[in-house]
């Protein structure tokens, strides 16, 4: 397994009151065994994250939009993030810092949290990871019509569990985010999004791009086939503790 340095370049602008972070794309890095690797995109400072200020920035800027538990809102569209893994927040942060995610006019939603990210800087992000991954996760449910569950079964076997897991709750060495945590119609609205190049759009984004060609030839209809299997998978496995692997 080749692993990659984390190392995070800042430019510091100021603006008005708010400091700007912005990382500078991603570096290569050549492992021990000569293959070279692009760096895992983190937007988090090094070191142990600082829960209690996690929790005060968190309630006094994310819940607004996120919820106060991190379970997300379906009229403001924002995703229930509340258990999602730190490695894959901070990658996360980190894309839209670098304007890889919430930069298309089509995408409302990511273009709030890209703004957002902006005023973070890698410390609050670590503390914000290490606090939003505390919290109790909020399973996926039903709410969209028209989803076939076994069929969605079938397709994820096929297709995503090789990279999510079985269970659905992802796995950092392939920097796959946790589904089972996810709104069903946001688990579509992100699968459209990779589908049509709003989101993973950008060569540098690996992980986007893997998105991307996963989803290109793939219909709204198996989309809602998936997202109600993912809510079957969260029902059984919402207990189950994922692998801590960095
Ligand atoms: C103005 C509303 C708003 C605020 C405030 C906000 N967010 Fe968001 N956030 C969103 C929206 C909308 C999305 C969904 C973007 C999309 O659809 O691609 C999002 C997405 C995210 C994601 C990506 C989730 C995923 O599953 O990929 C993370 C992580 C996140 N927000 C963290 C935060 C944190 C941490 C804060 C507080 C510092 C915060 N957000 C504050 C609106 C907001
Ligand atoms: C080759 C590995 C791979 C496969 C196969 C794959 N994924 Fe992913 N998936 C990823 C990675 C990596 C990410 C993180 C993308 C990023 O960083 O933006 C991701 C992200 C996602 C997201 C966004 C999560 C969020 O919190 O916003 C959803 C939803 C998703 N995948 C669903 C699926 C489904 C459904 C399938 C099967 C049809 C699938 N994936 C197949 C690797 C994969």
């Amino acid at each position: 397994m080749a692993r990659s340095r984390k190392t995070l370049f800042l430019l510091v602008a100021a603006s008005s009151a708010v400091a700007v972070f912005s990382p500078i794309s991603a570096e290569e890095t050549s492992t021990e065994n000569g293959v070279v690797d692009v760096e895992v995109i983190s937007a988090a400072a090094e070191g142990e994250p600082d829960l209690a200020a996690g929790a005060e920035h968190f309630a006094k800027v994310c819940a607004q939009c996120h919820g106060a538990r991190g379970e997300g809102n379906v009229e403001l569209k924002t995703p229930s993030i509340a258990n999602l893994p730190d490695w894959y927040v901070s990658a996360q942060i980190g894309k839209f810092q670098r304007h890889w995610r919430g930069t298309k006019p089509e995408d409302v939603q990511g273009i709030q949290m890209h703004a957002i990210a902006q005023s973070l800087d890698p410390v609050a992000v670590r503390d914000l990871a290490g606090y939003i991954r505390s919290l109790e996760i909020v399973p996926t449910q039903v709410t969209l019509d028209g989803g076939n569950a076994e069929r969605g079964a079938e397709l994820f076997r096929e297709r995503c569990m090789e990279c999510h897991r079985y269970n659905g709750r992802g796995e950092s060495a392939f920097r796959s985010g946790q589904l089972i945590g996810l709104q069903d119609w946001y688990i579509v609205a992100q699968l459209t999004k990779f589908r049509d190049g709003i989101r993973g759009h950008k060569e540098d984004d690996l992980e986007g791009g893997k998105m991307h060609r996963v989803t290109e030839k793939m219909t709204e209809e198996s989309f809602l086939d998936l997202a109600a299997h993912i809510a079957d998978l969260a029902e059984r496995y919402k207990d189950e503790r994922p692998r801590r692997r960095r």
